[in-house]
C-alpha cells in the first residue's frame, strides 16, 4: 500500500483568469479524516475534482492511491466513492433501481449488491422508501443515496463534498457515526465544508483554503497546543495562529 491515500505536489488550476487552485500541497493518511475547510470559492471542490481526474490540473502532480491521476483517472475512479456538492441522480428511477444501476456499474455481484443496499437502507433509515421515485425525495434523501451509491464498492478513498449540508440533526450523526467507522477500517475520507465547527469535531487533519492556497493545517488539537490555547475553538485558535485582523473576514464567511 502507498503510504499515503492522497498526495498532491505544487497543484495549480486556473479557470481564464481565476486561479481556482494555487501550489496546493496535500497528505492525506489511510484510515483518517482530511478537512479541506474555507470558504466559498476557495478552492475545496476544484481540489475533490481533481482528486477524481474529472479535472485535470494546470501545474503538478496528484497521486491517489499510488496512481497518477492525470496518467489512469479510471483506475482512481475505481478505487475512490465521490459524492459531489449537488450529486446528479436519475429522478425518475426508484431509490432502489438507482442504487442497483450503480453497483452494476462497479461490478459489484448482485447477491453482494442487495445485501449491502439492504444493509445501507436500514442504517439511514431509508427502508420503506426504497421503491419510491427519487424524484419525491428530499434533499436529505438525495444525500444519503448518493452517499451509500459512493460506498456499494466499498471504497479506500472517500471523497465527499459538503456531506452534511442538507441533512437533519439526526442523519448527520448516522453520517459521522459512519464516517468514523469507515475510518477505523482504513478508509481515508477527504471532506470539504465551509463550517468550522464540523472540521473541529470530525477531522483528524484540516487544510484551511483560501483563495486557492493552504493557508494553515494541521490536527485541531495540535493546532490548539501549539497556540497554547488547549481549551479554545478552532476559530480562535486560527485567528492566532495566522495573525488574527486580516483573517478576521475569512473566519465570519467560515462561521456564518
Ligand atoms: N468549471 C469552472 N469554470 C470556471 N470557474 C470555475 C469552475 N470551477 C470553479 N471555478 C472557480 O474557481 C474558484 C474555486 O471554486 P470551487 O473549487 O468551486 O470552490 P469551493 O468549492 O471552495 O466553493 C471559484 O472562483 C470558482 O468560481
Ligand atoms: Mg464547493
Amino acid at each position: 500500500m502507498p503510504d499515503y491515500a492522497v498526495v498532491f505536489d505544487g497543484v495549480s488550476k486556473r479557470f481564464g483568469s481565476v486561479w481556482a487552485l494555487r501550489g496546493l500541497d496535500l497528505r492525506v493518511r489511510w484510515g483518517s479524516i482530511y478537512g479541506l475547510l474555507g470558504p466559498n470559492g476557495s478552492g475545496k471542490s476544484t481540489a475533490m475534482r481533481i482528486m477524481l481526474g474529472v479535472v485535470d490540473p494546470d501545474e503538478g502532480r496528484v497521486v491517489v492511491g499510488g496512481v497518477d491521476v492525470v496518467e489512469d483517472p479510471i483506475r482512481v475512479r475505481r478505487m475512490a466513492g465521490y459524492v459531489p456538492e449537488t450529486p446528479h441522480l436519475y429522478d425518475y428511477l426508484t431509490g432502489l433501481e438507482y442504487l442497483d444501476f450503480i453497483g452494476e456499474v462497479y461490478g459489484v455481484p448482485p447477491r453482494v449488491r442487495r445485501e449491502r443496499v439492504e444493509e445501507f437502507l436500514k442504517a439511514f433509515e431509508l427502508k420503506g422508501r426504497e421503491n419510491e421515485l427519487i424524484q419525491g425525495y428530499s434533499r436529505g434523501m438525495r444525500q444519503k443515496i448518493a452517499l451509500i451509491a459512493a460506498l456499494l464498492h466499498r471504497p479506500r478513498i472517500l471523497i465527499l463534498d459538503e456531506p452534511l449540508s442538507g441533512l437533519d440533526p439526526k442523519s448527520a450523526r448516522l453520517v459521522k457515526d459512519l464516517l468514523n467507522r469507515l475510518k477505523d477500517e482504513g478508509v481515508a475520507i477527504i471532506l470539504s465544508t465551509h463550517i468550522l465547527e464540523i472540521a473541529d469535531a470530525l477531522c483528524d487533519e484540516v487544510a484551511i483554503m483560501y483563495g486557492g492556497r493552504k493557508i494553515a493545517e494541521g490536527r485541531p488539537g495540535e493546532l490548539r497546543e501549539e497556540a497554547g490555547m488547549p481549551g479554545s475553538t478552532l476559530e480562535e485558535v486560527f485567528l492566532k495562529l495566522t495573525g488574527g485582523e486580516d483573517l478576521r473576514s475569512v473566519i465570519e464567511a467560515l462561521t456564518k
